[in-house]
């Protein structure tokens, strides 16, 4: 009975999202449509996230390739609007109705077209950037999530190219060709900074942290240490004017004592 019912479950929600699906995405042709949908929300989340990503970087190479690659990613999503102008489609794909499965997907809470996708990987590069790190560890740090955003954008856009072809429409397969050739250049880019230096400096780092952190500690003792011995001289001196003082205090002491005995008497 409980198998039954199990089953009879899962299939229900095998049925729905089959159900959804087939609602407003039945065709290949819609489903390029929502993949160049979730790129072009994908383009505007990194083209928000970069600027953060360049102001953080320290490496002066780093930075001029996230600035070239802004520039890049800017009209990357002018060529997606190009696409869907083609596509005959509106550039504000707000205006068009978002139903089903894959449409919910994309959908931001504010029910605008959203990857979700790129939004968890700008997030994790936010939270990065918050990290208390020396300038080298967070270049390396910078350059894996903004690998990881380029290796979702080169899969996407690898997927839509194949789309494209399959249905026989070449001028948007170069269109998207073009754009995936530019984040395998950024990508390259990216890894050869990486295992070129950037790397190194970041392990390097490490170690002249530690060092900058036993200097400030180092410090801390020195000022925190008692002041500085007197001269051995000058401490013998000062003993030997102790023990003169003490046996002078001694024998005032004895002088009264004897002053008071002889009273008694
Ligand atoms: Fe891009």
């Amino acid at each position: 009975m409980l198998t039954a019912c199990v089953l009879t479950y899962c299939t229900g929600i095998k049925n729905i999202h089959k159900i959804n699906y087939m609602k407003t995405i039945d065709t290949l042709h819609e489903l390029l449509k929502h993949e160049l949908k979730d790129l072009y929300s994908a383009e505007a989340q990194i083209i928000e996230a970069l600027p953060g990503m360049i102001k953080k970087a320290s490496d002066k190479r780093l930075k001029t390739a996230l600035k070239e690659h802004l520039d890049v990613t800017t009209k990357q999503k002018d060529r997606l609007d190009n696409i869907q102008e083609m596509l005959g489609e509106e550039n504000n794909t707000q205006q068009e109705e978002k139903k089903g499965f894959f449409a919910n997907l994309f959908k931001s809470k504010e029910g605008e077209e959203h990857c979700k996708a790129m939004e968890g990987l700008v997030k994790e590069g936010k939270t990065l950037l918050k990290e208390d790190m020396t300038p080298e560890v967070m270049d390396a740090g910078i350059i894996a999530a903004c690998q990881k955003i380029e290796h979702y954008e080169i899969s996407s856009y690898g997927t839509a190219k194949a789309y494209a072809l399959q249905l026989k429409m070449q001028k948007v397969a170069d269109m998207l060709n073009e754009t995936l050739n530019e984040e395998y250049f950024a990508d390259d880019s990216l890894t050869k900074l990486a295992v070129g230096d950037v790397n190194l400096h970041a392990e390097t780092a490490k170690s002249k942290t530690v060092s900058k952190k036993e200097k400030v500690r180092n410090n801390k003792v020195k000022k925190e240490e008692p002041a500085a011995r007197p001269p051995r001289k000058a401490m013998i001196k000062k003993a030997a004017e102790k023990a003169v003082a003490k046996k002078a205090g001694v024998q005032a002491r004895t002088s009264v004592k004897k002053g008071t005995a002889k009273k008694k008497k």
